[in-house]
């Protein structure tokens, strides 16, 4: 384990922090700061949760660093200059504009050189500063620019596209560190309706706080944030959803703060949390992030309109109309500013209705906002904010080095301690925990989830059953007639066909949990590849019991020929058909967005893969320009498999004697003539042609359809090899598709 806090420098005299250390942390170690090496991150973190006795102990303990503003010494001052940002609209093409043509083009001036497109403005030269400590709000109507300036400091917008600079302590930020040191909660709460509050914290903690840190530290660490976040009561109750009681509103809120904050980020951006909340909650949610602001972490959030309590919290505000700063400045100082604008604010009033109104009210006039922008800039100058008190000169790895050894930021894993400024990021490990670790920490979370709705399995698992069991009452004890033989091909076709469209049921799932996967990976709480594999490995299970009561359904009442070996060769071809078609399923999952839009595809190109496979058509009938889609077929191979498994034995016979007349009009004649027939023809062909005689053998059947390329062992290999394949495009489809960034 690395030292992070070698450097003189950390010395906690002049951290500025000599007293508060033993609260955090036990007198052993705070001693130990002061004299001799100072400890390293995992001498620290072993301390985590120490002064924590039990279930009862203080839960201060190892909430967040309780310090005072005043004591604290770690500056971390957010600066954004000049910030624009705008896209391109495709422009309404009207007939005015395409005969006036030239001119519209001058008109447009040299940006719109486009005809078609004009750039539309969505954040318009923002300047700002954000500080550790402060809640930064960003205010105003829907539609302002609200959502894009929080994109915007979260570097959630494409490097080209958005102007202007953004620092941290004056450096500025790489992509890679600030990942590790900040959070971004979305304005929807997306998590698995079925895990209970603590559950899901706990899964969080488990990805995002290092393998150095034991179990139970995480455990105290997961029952700190519960009491943080105001949530011991509803501990042990699950999220719940639409068709499940659970927690409510505010309470999911926080939750879905708190899965975000359980590695204590030093930059906290949230989207309009409190929008949707009653009062009370909105308020507790505030104060929660008020909280954790006070404990040393910029806290950066975008409101819609804040009641008065609520507006006591918040330290600055920017307020936005149309993409422009129209205030910026402590709420405080809102009804000198109004006033000074020749708009006073009524005593009575709440001032940011007032502010809201007053700003809606002047983008209806003409040059209004124009106004009220060039009054803000003239008043930025008259009062500019107050210089950052005398916390300058730490760089900004010795400020985030510091932060982690306060036991903030414990995600981070510190590996050396040069001094350069690239080894602050490389010093942060991408990812808290090893692939390993990751996987199995997903597939019990998937399990977990898998045993919480057993319904979701159950009705495929009924789906899967009825269709066996129709299945077999119309193809009941199938005989070996030349009519036989087609009934047989046609319940193949359709089994083989079934087992696909039943794995269209996991669409739904896999789209729910892919918002969920988009969130989690944004800030690397976990690999992407570690994600497709566990979910691979989860889903084995259901398959294989899937499979089994299909097969056991089907196989003996149809009358299927093998035996038991035969059996379990049907067996294991429907399993990885399941395999294959829910590998593909998984796959457009990571394509589509939309559940309809999902089931469209599969629907469709499932009849693709049917039309295609052999049965309606043989391959050697198909035209040579479709002949590739044969190949692409998935059902061509099980269809293919389970042929051979029962047509391959060559001691059955299909079609003996007079049975050659069946399915032509010479079979309603009577038994007599067939047979006088049947010598007729054998008389004249040269070949004794009798009563017993094997006319059709399994294999003739085989050669028949056109399956002489593959063997029924290749196929099922084929077969399962789709499936890996289907699972790596799928990885690639989250690798390409979750970039979670505006361009
Ligand atoms: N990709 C885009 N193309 C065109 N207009 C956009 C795009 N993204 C956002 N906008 C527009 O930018 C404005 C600001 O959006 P947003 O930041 O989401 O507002 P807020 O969060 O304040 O409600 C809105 O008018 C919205 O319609
Ligand atoms: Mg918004």
């Amino acid at each position: 384990m690395a030292r992070i806090v070698s450097d003189p420098k950390f010395q906690s005299t002049q951290l500025g922090f000599p007293a508060t250390f033993s609260g955090l942390w036990p007198d052993d170690v705070a001693g130990q700061r002061s004299e001799g090496p100072s400890p390293t991150l995992g001498e620290l973190l072993k301390h985590v949760g120490d002064t924590r006795g039990d279930q009862e102990a203080d839960p201060r303990a190892l909430e967040f660093t309780d310090l005072s503003l005043n004591q604290r010494a770690l500056p971390f001052i957010l600066s954004f200059n000049n910030l624009s940002y705008s896209v391109k609209v495709r422009r309404k093409i009207t007939f005015s504009g395409l005969f006036s043509g030239k001119k519209d083009i001058e008109a447009a001036g040299p940006e719109g050189l486009n005809k078609f497109t004009e750039t539309k403005t969505l954040l318009n030269d923002i300047s700002g500063e954000a500080r550790d400590g402060e809640i930064l709000a960003v205010l105003g109507a829907s539609g302002s620019g609200k959502s894009t300036l929080i994109d915007a400091l979260a570097n959630r917008i494409a490097r080209g596209s958005l102007k202007g600079s953004i620092t941290l302590n004056g450096e500025r930020l790489e992509e890679r560190l600030l990942k590790v040191i900040s959070a971004y909660v979305m304005q929807d709460d997306l998590l698995f309706p079925m895990l209970t509050v603590e559950e899901t914290l706990m899964f969080s903690a488990e990805f995002r706080l290092p393998r150095t840190l034991s179990k139970s530290k995480k455990r105290a660490r997961v029952q700190a944030l519960i009491d943080q976040l105001g949530l011991r009561a509803a501990a042990k109750t699950i999220i719940g959803d639409e068709g499940h009681r659970g927690v409510s509103g505010g309470e999911r809120r926080r939750v879905s703060i708190g899965i975000d904050i359980v590695h204590d980020p030093i930059l906290l951006f949230l989207d309009e949390p409190t929008s949707g909340l009653d009062s009370t909650s909105a308020f507790m949610v505030v104060k929660v992030l008020q909280r954790i602001a006070q404990s040393g972490s910029i806290v950066i959030m975008s409101v819609h309109q804040p009641s008065y309590r609520i507006l006591g919290l918040l330290d600055r505000l920017i307020f936005l109309s149309r993409g422009q700063t129209v205030y910026s400045g402590p709420p405080l100082k809102l009804p000198d500013f109004f006033s000074e604008f020749g708009h006073a604010m009524p005593e009575s009033e709440n001032r940011t209705e007032f502010a809201l109104d007053l700003i809606r009210e002047l983008e209806g006039t003409p040059g209004g906002i124009k106004a009220l922008v060039e009054f803000n800039k003239q008043w930025q100058k008259a009062y500019p904010p107050q210089a950052s008190p005398t916390r300058q000169g730490l760089s900004l790895k010795d400020a985030i080095s510091a932060s982690i050894s306060r036991g903030k930021l414990v995600s981070g894993k510190p590996e050396t301690d040069s001094s350069s400024m690239s080894s602050s990021s490389s010093a942060m490990a991408t990812f808290a925990n090893p692939f390993w670790t990751e996987m199995w920490v997903l597939t019990r979370r998937s399990a977990l989830n898998i045993r919480r709705t057993p319904e979701l399995f159950l009705i495929r698992l009924g789906a899967v059953v009825v269709t066996g069991f129709i299945l077999a009452t119309i193809f009941w004890k199938l005989d070996h007639s030349p009519k036989g033989v087609q009934e047989r091909l046609g319940f193949f076709a359709f089994a083989m066909s079934t087992t696909f469209y039943t794995c269209a049921d996991a669409l739904p799932v896999f789209l729910q949990e892919r918002y969920i996967f988009m969130r989690e990976t944004a800030y690397n709480a976990y690999r992407r590849s570690s994600y497709v594999l566990s979910n691979s490995v989860v889903a084995v299970p259901a398959l294989v019991l899937l499979s089994g009561a299909f097969a056991a359904s089907t196989f003996w009442a149809v009358g299927l020929g093998g035996g038991t070996s035969g059996f379990f060769f049907f067996f294991l071809i429907i399993f990885a058909s399941f395999w294959a078609g829910s590998s593909f399923v998984t796959f457009l999952s990571g394509v589509v967005s939309h559940v309809m839009l999902g089931y469209t595809v599969v629907v469709a190109i499932l009849a693709y893969f049917l039309l295609f496979s052999g049965f309606f058509i043989n391959r050697d009938r198909i035209p040579a320009y479709w002949i590739w889609f044969h190949y692409l077929s998935l059902v061509k191979y099980p269809y293919e498999a389970v042929l051979q498994n029962e047509f391959n034995d060559p001691t059955i016979c299909f079609s003996r004697g007079t049975q050659v007349f069946d399915n032509t009009p010479l079979g309603a004649m009577t038994p007599a003539m067939k047979t006088m027939f049947l010598r007729l023809l054998s008389g004249s062909i040269g070949r004794n042609v009798t009563e017993s005689t094997c006319v059709t053998s399994g294999v003739d059947i085989l050669r028949e359809q056109g399956i002489t390329q593959l063997g029924k062992w290749e196929c099922l290999w084929v077969t399962i090899a789709w499936g890996f394949f289907f699972r790596i495009l799928f990885y690639f489809s989250l690798l390409l598709g979750s970039k979670n960034k505006r361009r």
